[in-house]
């Protein structure tokens, strides 16, 4: 290697011309896919204070939602329900009539295989006590009971015409589990997106807003310690083995160097989770006027796609897809 002053790195760096030609990551609709909340029981869109610009949506809403991403060009929506009634087993999550199993039905029509409909697959928003499964005698967290529920839950989410189911619950076997259940009944075509890599993060904050999380306490005996790296790698390769057809790593941003070695070794596509503590920070950081919005939030979903993702989930996916289509973002 020659060094300076025959080697100028800044060479390559001298016009938008050249930066363009050599730009190593790009950011293209199709690589984003939008998180919709569709609530039960309400007439209008609510905001969610703690996420401005984001709502909770009626499901009469939810065609128009769906319309506006796949005329965006994003990849997919990501459907998380609010029932109106939650129970100790979660009951509203297999009911074919919940929430969340209506939204997939009426998305997946709306859509018209323009772009996936992908369903989180979770308990946490229909249990009476937040948790993301059923609980045992003594309060903990039932594993092997919850994969039993997932099963149920899957079939449902896949009768009801998801493409794309979103496990998010962080339960050992489970996508063994749900994997089992659907082939047992025909629904082999039906593709799954394990959340392997899923930290116990204070940057769910938002979302749980966003939810109406009736959660107390936290959830560290089934997510991530995040000074854990090995392990989110090794999660990730464990749900591959069990038949994941995506892996993905959440949060994204405080996560990249997991990003990255899951990526160096996934035998399977690799995702990210810009989740709604990242979304809000920039979003609050902006309405004060501290940072340029429009710049950061591409700013960070090119460091996502540069760590090793090839599909972000981020509550900006139909802006930014909007922006990269006219031209104000370089695709
Ligand atoms: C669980 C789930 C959560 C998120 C997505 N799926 C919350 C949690 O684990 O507490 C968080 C997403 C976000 O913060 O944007 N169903």
């Amino acid at each position: 290697m020659t060094a300076f002053p025959e080697r100028r790195l800044r060479r390559l760096r001298a016009t938008p011309a050249l930066r363009r030609l050599v730009a190593e990551t790009d950011l293209a609709p199709r690589h984003l896919v939008l998180p919709v909340f569709v609530k039960e029981g309400i007439e209008v869109a609510q905001p969610i204070a703690t996420m401005p610009g984001v709502h909770q949506h009626p499901l009469a809403d939810l065609p128009a939602v769906v319309e506006e991403a796949a005329a965006a060009g994003v990849g997919g929506v990501m459907l998380f329900g609010v029932p109106a009634v939650r129970d100790a087993v979660g009951s509203g999550a297999t009911d074919p009539d919940g929430i969340l199993n209506r939204a997939i039905a009426v998305a997946a029509e709306a859509a018209a295989g323009r772009l996936t409909v992908q369903a989180d697959l979770c308990l946490d928003e229909f249990t009476d006590h937040g948790h993301c499964g059923v609980l045992a005698a003594d309060g903990s967290v039932d594993n092997d009971a919850t994969l039993e529920v997932y099963a149920r839950m899957a079939v449902a989410q896949a009768d009801a015409g998801a493409d794309i189911l979103g496990l998010s619950g962080m339960m050992d076997g489970q996508v063994r589990a749900v994997r089992a259940a659907l082939d047992a009944v025909g629904h082999s075509r039906v593709a799954i997106l394990a959340y392997a890599a899923k930290y116990a993060s204070a940057f769910y904050g938002p979302f749980r807003d966003a939810v109406e999380s009736t959660l107390d306490g936290d959830r560290r005996t089934y997510q991530l310690d995040p000074a854990n790296g090995r392990e989110g790698v090794q999660e990730a390769l464990v749900d591959a083995d069990e038949g994941a057809d995506v892996v993905m790593v959440k949060p994204a941003g405080p996560y990249l160097d997991v990003l990255a070695r899951v990526a160096d070794v996934s035998p399977v596509p690799v995702w990210a989770y810009q989740v709604s503590g990242e979304y809000a920070m920039i979003e609050h950081a902006a309405a004060a006027g501290l940072i340029d919005r429009d710049r950061a939030v591409v700013e960070t979903l090119l460091g996502i796609r540069r760590a090793g993702a090839e599909t972000i989930l981020t509550y900006w996916a139909v802006e930014v897809a909007q922006r990269l289509r006219a031209g104000e973002v370089r695709a």
